[in-house]
């Protein structure tokens, strides 16, 4: 197995593994890091600085959670769906302060399947990849779904006629083809062949649209405001708040986005554990005023599963049809910057894997104008769009919670790990009472994916063995640390250092 703590320079590894030593060799970080940015033919460029890796984390996660799932949450828990969103929110709490501290630590695009790679060997790492790819690939098409929803609200409120259910569902759904999930995927791709500068311009505009929404919405719902609608906080008890913060959890999702950029950031140590730290404490504050406001204007009983109970209670307040046609405008352009952002981090997190061999070469492959994956870009969005295009939302935002949570469980043991592996690597932010707060952030994650269904949890079986099939027939034998000599790579300027 590679020594983690080994020096990097030029070395070669000549002795030959054993399956065991084979499935459990880590990369070091001083080789994450030193080659970080590079793909085949090129580099990625570093032109983000902490407000847009700031903008791409709430891009990523205000969306569909606040303006679709809100909707469905409140009869769950009634009034209460505020202290749901509390819940929810400590539970992604715990395993961002291990995001932040492993982001700045080994600021690479992979994310936390690179930061498996370091600490719990190269199979947990695949592990950990394939489970990104329900976080971030599944996420998309989930998340383009209920684009296509708010879209057709736009269209009732402006011009009066909507997409017919045949072109605008997916099979099971009652349509055949969901065409506005994939134009909004393939929207997204056109932004993302640009770069990533261009893209996190396109998102900063996006977000802040949204923000301004989801305040002029509290600015509106206010007035309708009824204390009478809280005079029963908790009509469900505390298990209908549980239920509802594990439906929630769904709108945290994304808060991480930031990480992929590690290879774009230009201070990526310095600034990638604030903008994670910043986007989560932000998007948190934006929930639970909103739901407060919600519940304040509208008894909790009349939210009925409502897909777009925002606009609603806008058109109720007001009783003008205008306000609920301007939200579902902004519910447009705050989900499409979620579809951009998400698909942005599931191909750096490609990139990554690719390079060390364990996906195809092409994923990490540079267009050299643009400095950006491209060929990865169309065949992630070709895929996503396809999906959001096929399969019907509820399936498919499930399949991304549980995906996650075991990717963000795996992230609060490599915190862990590391500590005791390297523990005098530098660390730009630090876990506080590690390894109590890491233990507690895993334990949640279990906590919520043991309240998943058990369909669910059959989805994630056979996701998972398939993803075990690919790796022994490809990334066993094609991983770059498989190479019988491995001459290790200088070490960047950049690298983390023992301090
Ligand atoms: N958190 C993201 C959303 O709510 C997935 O759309």
């Amino acid at each position: 197995m590679l020594d983690q703590g080994a020096p990097p320079q030029n070395r070669t590894v000549t002795v030959p593994l054993s399956t065991g030593a084979r499935l459990m060799r880590r990369k070091p970080v001083e080789r994450l890091v030193a080659e970080g940015g590079q793909g085949e033919g090129g580099a990625l460029r570093r032109s983000l600085g902490l407000w847009q890796l700031t903008m791409i984390s709430i891009g990523a996660t205000l969306g569909t959670g606040i303006f679709v799932v809100l909707g469905e949450a409140v009869p769950k828990a009634g009034p209460a769906v505020t202290l749901s969103f509390v819940i929810a929110g400590l539970t992604a709490l715990f395993s961002a302060l291990s995001y932040a501290e492993l982001a700045g630590t080994i600021p690479v695009a992979g994310s936390s399947y690179s930061y498996a790679y370091a600490t719990m060997g190269e199979l947990i790492a695949w592990v950990c990849g394939w489970c990104l790819v329900l976080e971030y690939g599944v996420s998309v098409a989930a998340v383009a779904v209920g684009w296509g929803e708010y879209l057709n609200e736009l269209l009732k409120g402006t011009i009066g006629v909507t997409i017919p259910a045949a072109l605008s569902a997916p099979p099971g759904d009652g349509g055949v083809f969901n065409l506005p999930a994939l134009i909004v995927v393939l929207l997204a791709m056109v932004f993302l062949m640009g770069g990533a500068k261009e893209s996190a311009r396109a998102n900063t505009i996006m977000v802040c649209v949204k923000i301004a929404a989801l305040v002029l919405f509290c600015a509106i719902g206010v007035q309708g405001f009824r204390s009478g609608n809280y005079s029963h906080f908790m009509p469900l008890g505390m298990s209908g708040v549980s239920a509802a913060g594990a439906t929630l959890f769904f709108s945290y999702i994304g808060f991480d986005a930031a990480s992929t950029a590690g290879e774009e950031a230009k201070n990526a140590q310095r600034d990638l554990p604030r903008a994670i730290m910043l986007s989560l404490v932000i998007v948190t504050a934006l929930y639970v005023l909103v739901a407060a406001v919600a519940v304040g204007a509208k008894p909790w009983q009349k939210f009925n599963d409502s897909e777009a109970a925002l606009a609603q209670i806008m058109r109720d307040v007001t009783g003008q049809s205008f306000w609920g046609t301007l939200l579902a405008f902004c519910a447009v352009i705050a989900i499409a910057s979620v579809v951009l952002t998400v698909l942005y981090g599931q191909t750096r997190i490609l990139f990554a894997m690719s390079r060390d061999g364990l996906v195809p070469k092409v994923f990490s492959r540079v267009h050299p104008k643009s400095g950006a994956p491209r060929a990865n870009t169309v065949i992630v969005s070709l895929f996503c769009g396809v999906l959001a295009a096929a399969i019907p939302l509820g399936q498919l935002a499930d399949a991304t919670s549980i995906g996650t949570l075991f990717a963000f469980a795996l992230v609060n043991v490599a915190v862990v790990v590391l500590r005791r592996t390297r523990p005098h690597m530098h660390r730009s932010f630090r876990v506080p009472l590690s390894p109590v707060l890491p233990a507690v952030g895993f334990l949640l994650c279990l906590w919520m994916m043991g309240s998943l269904s058990t369909v669910t949890w059959v989805v994630f079986g056979g996701w998972m063995a398939v993803g075990l099939v690919f790796y022994f027939v490809y990334g066993y034998r094609r991983s770059r640390l498989a190479a019988p000599s491995v001459p290790s790579e200088p070490s960047a300027p950049s690298a983390p250092s023992e301090k």
